[in-house]
């Protein structure tokens, strides 16, 4: 699936610089490859060396002819955020697209978050996301009178049993996209956000089995009757970041099979979740 050609044409972004934070894995890594395969040079941001390392070699061996070039960041520090966009401008001198990919989260249920896991997944999911938008735009897009930002969050629009600190990231980033895309309009730079549903993708092997099975749990709630492939993500990304979406801008694209059609996938995974299953006990 990964090696598929694109839907879209080939050199879409030839010779334009796309950002992707998040981009040495899973989703992050699906858009990083199909911006490529459609002409994009592109920079993997991340913050572990190890993930980009791990990115590029799978990128190199996928088809397209874009440069890949890797970039430690840590999204929710300004100055390495800066450092960032900085490296990139001295590389390639433009930033043509930005995907705010990166992001995390613990499944808690909402009584049992303390307030510093509570600040770390909104400086990651929505910080992160102000802070690589704020710099992008500043130092190379609002000057340049052109550019594209795409958010990646989550579908969230029933609320998030289990997640609610990335919830009200999530909420505030679909927010965040809309006063940006106002703000920066007049200057050429389109601001929107993809939601994806439960996509089968290698984020979810960073939950604990029992949470990782109620992503295939969530089957029977998802009208089209199976997860979401990161490819799926990727061409949506590439659709707002494309000059077909050209007047598009402070929108959401759902990309989620019909969830929340059916009623709330995530609500019905923590029933399953805990059915059978004494009341936990949290420290
Ligand atoms: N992915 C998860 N957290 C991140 C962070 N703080 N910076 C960059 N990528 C991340």
């Amino acid at each position: 699936m990964f090696r598929d050609p694109s839907i879209f044409r080939d050199g879409l972004f030839a010779g334009q610089v796309v950002l992707v934070t998040g981009g040495g894995t899973g989703i992050g890594l699906a858009i990083a490859g199909e911006l490529r395969q459609l002409g994009a040079h592109v920079v993997i941001a991340s913050r572990t060396a190890e993930k980009l390392a791990a990115g590029a070699a799978a990128l190199a061996g996928l088809p397209g002819t874009g440069e890949v070039v890797t970039q430690v960041c840590n999204i929710r520090d300004p100055e390495s955020v800066a450092a960032c966009v900085e490296a990139v401008l001295a590389r390639f001198g433009r930033v043509d697209g930005l995907v705010n990919n990166a992001g995390g989260q613990f499944p808690s249920p909402a009584v049992m978050i303390r307030k510093k896991g509570w600040d770390a997944v909104i400086e990651t999911n929505l910080t992160g996301t102000f802070l690589m938008s704020q710099a992008v735009a500043e130092r190379a897009m609002l000057a340049a009178g052109r550019g594209a930002i795409v958010n990646i969050v989550a579908q969230v629009s029933n609320g998030f049993p289990m997640m609610a600190h990335t919830s009200a990231a999530r909420a505030g980033v679909e927010n965040l996209t809309k006063t940006l895309a106002f703000e920066w309009a007049q200057s050429g730079v389109r601001v929107n956000a993809v939601a994806p549903g439960v996509i089968l993708s290698s984020g979810i092997d960073s939950y604990a089995p029992e949470f990782r099975k109620t992503f295939e749990d969530s089957i029977p709630s998802i009208p089209a009757g199976r997860l979401g492939r990161p490819r799926e993500v990727a061409a949506a990304v590439a659709f707002l970041l494309s000059p077909a979406a050209g007047f598009v801008t402070g929108t959401t694209l759902e990309v989620h099979g019909g969830e929340p059609l059916f009623g709330s996938a995530a609500a019905a995974n923590m029933r399953a979740f805990y059915a059978g299953r004494p009341t936990p006990t949290y420290e």
